[in-house]
């Protein structure tokens, strides 16, 4: 069994590297011309990277697959020693930087801020997030092990999962939107009209790309064909890291698998907590497509 135990920076829990990390994190120096890609785990963070990538090198597919999607576009509190940690992989990028954070808005390197960078915020419906999450749990060998799936279900809706509540960070990003540049995307509708949502994100990045180069993006991009890219689907990762024997990296990427995993009294409290947690917000989420 996982010998994994997270450890917590201000009541989130993060992975102890990180943590060990910490001052290097919040020291980090943004560039007033970073973009950061911003998401809860497991809400379509390697998708979006692909699609931002694949717009930065103008649908080029061969410049896409210059390294595998990790090593691209780094994540500034990435840490497990004595590899370089993602701070000192941002800091030996040339700029404009594409970079990618899982963490909430109260753990994020204050030069983000005072930089007035660009984030692109991706969120997808909190049950699928965590279904998808719950299988991630069971195939990483460097979280601790998630136990029964009623097990994991107690510890994400109290969010004792890595990188803490989906609540709580959806709502951060979400509450501060219109203060920064920030382009708040969702999981559903990039499934329900991705070549719509390609253009917001072109938009977003200042860049005017052919319509024809466009309709590449939707197709290089779409679930099929990142699960055959061996650029994307983390196929290179030790097993070590993922055990995709266990669960496949790229798993279903569909809305609405929430329905084959929670239980009729499940769903009913689930419903409830999220009413209590997420009730006075003005975010909407598809469910189901
Ligand atoms: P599932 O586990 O529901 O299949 P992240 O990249 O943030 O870790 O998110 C992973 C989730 O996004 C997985 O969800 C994965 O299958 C899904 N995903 C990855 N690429 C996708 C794509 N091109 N289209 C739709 N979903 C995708």
């Amino acid at each position: 069994s996982r010998q994994t135990k997270l450890k917590e920076v201000a009541g989130i829990p993060l992975q102890a590297p990180t943590v060990d990390n910490w001052r290097q994190i919040q020291t980090f120096e943004a560039k007033p011309d970073d973009l950061l890609i911003c998401t809860y785990p497991k809400s379509g963070t390697t998708w979006i990277q692909e699609i931002v990538d694949m717009i930065e090198q103008n649908g080029v597919v061969e410049k896409c697959r210059r390294a595998i999607i990790q090593h691209r576009h780094p994540f500034i509190e990435w840490a497990r020693p004595p590899q370089p940690s993602g701070v000192d992989k941002a800091n030996e990028m040339p700029a404009p930087r594409i970079l990618r954070t899982h963490l909430p808005t109260q753990l994020l390197p204050p030069s983000f801020w005072t930089n007035n960078c660009k984030f692109l915020y991706v969120a997808r419906n909190a049950k699928d997030c965590m279904v998808s999450y719950y299988h991630f749990y069971r195939m990483s060998q460097v979280l601790p092990e998630p136990g029964t799936w009623d097990e994991y279900f107690e510890t994400f809706i109290n969010g004792k999962v890595s990188w803490g509540s989906w609540f709580d960070h959806v709502k951060g990003w979400w509450e501060i939107r219109d203060k920064y540049q920030i382009l708040f995307l969702f999981y559903e509708d990039m499934k329900r009209n991705p070549k719509h949502e390609i253009q917001k994100v072109m938009q977003f990045m200042g860049k005017n790309l052919d319509e024809d180069v466009v309709d590449k993006i939707v197709l290089e991009t779409s679930f099929e064909k990142m699960k055959e890219n061996p650029m994307t689907n983390r196929s290179t990762t030790p097993k070590s890291i993922l055990d995709q024997s266990i669960s496949p990296f790229m798993r279903k990427g569909t809305v609405g698998d929430w329905k084959n995993h929670f239980t009729v009294a499940q769903n009913e409290r689930f419903d409830e907590i999220y009413k209590q947690k997420m009730g006075r917000t003005s975010l909407n989420f598809s469910m189901e497509l």
